[in-house]
């Protein structure tokens, strides 16, 4: 059933993560709050106010986001900070009674499900403005020992699971609920679970709230379960998730495509970030990278989407490849300077072209080895589809462990 239930995820391989809050108003970064122990009332005062969302335009996020290739989006609804970007009356700090003076979040979800994209819900249940939370300026989480006392603990967690119903039960079908933290610890995540699932059945579940979960997701790396099932990597377009304005250290356009490309060699997904600024604008320079990818995918789609765990090993010039029923995509993200010897096929290739003009690609096959020429290659890089006879099988599996990835 979860087969089903989550195809859409596993067609993907390709979502949009955003970091919106008030604290895109500091342009630090969304850790900003507790980095700089900035109390409550100082941080309502001078990020909250000024969260404007003036620009606010969730049509162009999600046409952007369909421009680049992803298939869905995430949005935090609630970050640490503990201020909601909804009209909520769980939590009176909240988009409607301070900042923006409005729900940003019902709009988010129309406009990107108008778009045909999936739509998910980060939350945090961390909440550094709550007089519950147990200590929002600790350098560390804190842990289950952290709680002033049992009923402080209840409160806590009545709160969020209040926050949490609205946003289930408020906005339509929500189709991933993507949890921060697992902080504190004996939040009662597994009865929470329980009612999210009455309250949303269907909807996938990330490993974040302590209890049985969907998705399982890892952060700034690529490293997909060793017991295998469904995952997903989150990571930073420079290095930041919240708007940082100083921060210059973007990926390439290519650096990008090389990470989505792994994911979907290991069969999962990759959840990409933007930071918007407070007035709602997604920074420029995000815009041209993702451009950039969108454009590459929009030819290269079809090694990516719904791609099987690949059983090949590596080899130092065609790299990610990645396999789909009888396809093995070879993506040449540097030049293979005419020519590729590809001892590592044991199928037999039926055709080979290029993915992104159709055109074919001269093969020869003997004895294991494939060798591909006449290779015209280009920036930022191009994919040889090979068809072949059967499941496609490595002449011999990788036994050991290093593998530079
Ligand atoms: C971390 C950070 C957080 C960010 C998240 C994304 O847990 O606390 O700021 O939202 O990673 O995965």
């Amino acid at each position: 059933m979860s087969q089903q239930l989550f195809s859409w995820f596993d067609e993907a391989r390709y979502g949009l993560f955003i970091h919106w809050g008030a604290y895109s108003a500091g342009a630090r970064g969304e850790w900003v709050m507790n980095r700089e122990r900035i109390p409550v009332e100082a941080y309502r005062r001078d990020f909250v106010s000024r969260f404007g969302a003036e620009d606010y335009d969730p049509a162009d996020w999600a046409a952007k986001a369909r421009r680049w290739g992803m298939r869905y989006a995430v949005v935090t609804t609630r970050h640490h900070d503990g201020f909601s970007l909804w009209d909520s009356a769980a939590n009176p700090y909240n988009a409607r009674n301070y900042g923006p003076g409005r729900d940003l979040v019902r709009p988010f979800v129309e406009a990107f499900r108008e778009a045909g994209l999936n739509v998910g819900f980060y939350y945090s249940p961390a909440n550094w403005a709550s007089p519950d939370y147990p200590g929002p300026f600790y350098r560390d989480w804190p842990g289950k020992e952290d709680w002033r006392d049992e009923s402080s603990r209840r409160r806590f967690v009545a709160q969020y699971r209040a926050e949490l119903e609205e946003l289930c039960t408020r906005y339509g079908k929500i189709d991933y609920l993507w949890f921060d933290g697992c902080i504190p610890e004996n939040i009662d995540g597994e009865e929470t679970l329980g009612m999210i699932r009455a309250w949303q059945p269907g909807i996938a579940v990330n490993n974040r709230l302590g209890a049985p979960y969907d998705v399982r997701v890892c952060e700034q790396t690529i490293n997909p379960p060793k017991e295998g099932g469904r995952w997903e990597a989150c990571m930073t377009l420079n290095a930041n998730w919240g708007y940082h304005a100083g921060d210059d250290r973007w990926k390439t356009p290519r650096d990008v495509i090389e990470l989505l490309l792994t994911c979907a060699q290991k069969g999962g997904n990759l959840l990409l970030n933007v930071g918007p600024r407070a007035d709602g604008a997604i920074p420029e320079e995000s815009v041209r990278i993702l451009d950039e990818v969108g454009e590459w995918l929009r030819a290269n789609e079809a090694s990516v989407r719904a791609s099987d765990l690949s059983p090949f090993s590596w080899n130092n010039t065609a790299r990610p490849i990645t396999v789909k029923g009888n396809h093995v995509y070879l993506h040449f993200l540097v030049n293979p300077l005419g020519s590729f010897r590809w001892a590592e096929l044991s199928n037999r290739v039926v055709s080979a072209r290029w993915l992104d003009d159709g055109s074919s690609v001269h093969f020869e096959q003997s004895d294991g080895i494939l060798v591909l020429r006449d290779l015209r290659w280009s920036a930022p890089g191009r994919t040889v589809e090979l068809e072949v006879e059967g499941v496609p099988e490595p002449l011999t599996r990788q036994t050991t462990f290093w593998i530079p990835e």
